[in-house]
């Protein structure tokens, strides 16, 4: 065993000292040691439950192993959007990642069970279980319920676009404040955070059917219990997450994100996790895999069903086992219950004709959400969310923000003419730093009734709960002279989702001629953030940390 540099007598007596110190008892030395990382903090309500998952995680392992619970930091993307706090949010993934890495290392643990709830503490925990490389199990805080009047932290995010656009009272944008996020859980909707908790049931890292469940709920506290068993399993047969995480596994994540209509920030983790461990997967194949895949989820934020009524229907294993039968997912990978995944769905019955997901011969939309586009504006690669009942080709004129703030405001205060392209720079990785997401000027787009005609493209990112014609991780980003970076006002730029494409018709003389005169309008960065600009990986490659 790992455990045994920090467990084996009489060699490790002071080590044993100290742990003896935390409650441990003779007999915990000859088990196998457990690290449970919790994310538990009440800074949000997607985290504000963790403690009472993490002690019925403790409560499981305990029973065939030694457990220490452990904390990670979290960041809450719903309360730091739309400010400067946005600006530490994916950079939280990193910290997350490495403390995970830290201190499985440091205490010699056998095995982790991370347990995440928010945005960035999914990704967080999946990449940080991923550089530990021990016998690992993910489990997801499970979603809060709707509000009232079936609201979400989203429809105050559009509560305030309407507010400023005198669409509604004063009066109204309290109630929408009150009474849109009631209890603990992660946003409700197919946003990022459950976006990414599907994506690590898919990548065989999360126990089955465990992505889709309410967060209080007491499937999710059995589902906490049980992993203990589930990972002594895994020790046994030392099944890392090396062995579970594939080329396959993230091809089937990717195929299911999209069709669900899920997160753009789900690409970029999927490529992080993929560079950590190794795997030869970019942007060019997720591309080829997306292309032809049909939108079939009715779930928000461009449907209207929450995750809840995804659970009420039968969550999300007998849409896995349609998708399995019809040959879209390949059912050899290995996941954690030592099953495969077509091994796992044996007993499920596969059940696609349900309000919420359509069947693939009549989906919602015949062509993805979810697309990626290459072309001279965007040379490495981006992201648009298309979530269209508009078309699949936006042409407009550009207007020019050199960060988010300018957009907002000039969003709120000025009417944009249709047809409209509105460019926000400088707020890549390295250009914010931090590589924000633009929830609220594209909340504020829909709040004011101007999202039809109007398109939104950025270096930086767009949170799970943006809808509309947007394209973001525009890579080069503009901090690094990309073409974003000499984008003029009324240049015509070209969002053609069809042809995977994002231009703008200028020559590559005169885009020459314009990075002659390229001026860096980053705002100056301090601390770590100052680091992470000095060490992000292109967002092409995931934005994570570069420790080559
Ligand atoms: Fe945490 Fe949405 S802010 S999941």
């Amino acid at each position: 065993m790992k455990s045994n540099l920090v467990t084996k007598w009489p060699e490790k007596a002071a080590n044993r000292s100290m742990l003896r110190a935390v409650g441990y008892k003779k007999e915990d030395f000859n088990k196998f040691q457990i690290g449970i990382a919790s994310t538990w903090s009440n800074i949000t309500p997607c985290n504000n439950h963790i403690n009472i998952l993490s002690k019925a995680v403790e409560y499981g392992v305990n029973k065939l192993a030694k457990a220490t619970i452990f904390n990670t930091i979290t960041v809450s993307d719903g309360i730091s959007n739309g400010n400067y706090g946005m600006k530490y949010s994916l950079l939280s993934r990193e910290i997350i990642s490495s403390s995970i890495e830290i201190v499985c290392n440091a205490q010699s643990f056998d095995g982790i069970i991370s347990i995440g709830g928010c945005d960035k503490n999914i990704p967080g925990c999946i990449i940080g279980m991923c550089k530990v490389n021990i016998p690992s199990i993910f489990i997801y805080g499970g979603t809060i319920l709707p509000g009232k009047n079936r609201t979400d932290i989203v429809s105050v995010f559009e509560s305030l676009g309407k507010y400023f656009a005198k669409k509604i009272s004063e009066k109204e944008l309290l109630e929408a404040e009150k009474n849109s996020v009631i209890g603990s859980g992660s946003c409700s909707g197919m946003y990022t955070a459950n976006s990414m908790a599907i994506v690590a049931e898919i990548l065989g890292i999360s126990i089955p059917n465990s992505s889709v469940q309410n967060a209080q709920s007491v499937n999710k506290i059995i589902n906490c219990i049980n992993s203990g068993k589930t990972l002594f399993n895994l020790l046994k047969n030392n099944l890392k997450p090396s062995n579970i995480i594939t080329l396959e596994s993230l091809k089937n994540a990717i195929k299911v994100i999209s069709l669900l209509g899920g997160s753009t920030n789900c690409i970029l983790h999927l490529l992080n996790i993929a560079k950590t461990l190794k795997i030869k997967f970019f942007l060019k194949d997720i591309k080829d895999l997306t292309n032809n895949l049909p939108t079939i989820s009715d779930l928000k934020p461009s449907g209207k069903f929450f995750i809840s009524d995804l659970i009420n229907s039968g969550g999300i294993q007998r849409f896995l086992k349609f998708l399995l039968e019809i040959g879209i997912l390949n059912g050899d990978c290995v996941t954690i219950t030592g099953n495969t995944l077509k091994n796992n769905l044996k007993f499920i019955k596969s059940n696609y004709k349900n309000k919420l997901l359509k069947c693939l011969n009549f989906p919602i939309k015949k062509t993805n959400q979810l697309k990626i586009l290459f072309g001279n504006l965007s040379k490495r690669g981006c992201i648009a969310k298309i979530s269209g009942k508009d078309g699949e080709i936006f042409i407009g004129k550009s207007i020019i923000f050199n960060s988010e703030e300018e957009s907002i405001e000039f969003i709120y205060k000025n009417k944009i003419l249709n047809k409209t392209v509105i460019v926000i720079r400088f707020e890549g990785p390295k250009g914010g730093p931090g590589m924000r997401e633009m929830l609220t000027p594209t909340s504020a787009l829909i709040g004011i009734g101007a999202v039809k005609n109007i398109a939104l493209i950025t270096d930086g990112r767009f949170s799970g709960g943006s809808h509309g014609f947007v394209v973001g991780h525009i890579s080069p980003e503009a901090y690094e002279r990309g073409e974003i970076s000499v984008v003029r006002s009324n240049d015509l730029i070209m969002i053609d989702s069809i042809n995977n494409k994002l231009v703008f018709f200028i020559n590559e003389f005169k885009i020459e001629m314009r990075k002659k005169f390229f001026y860096n309008y980053s705002k100056i960065a301090f601390g770590i953030l100052n680091l992470y600009r000095k060490m992000s990986l292109d967002s092409s490659y995931g934005s994570g940390i570069n420790y080559e």
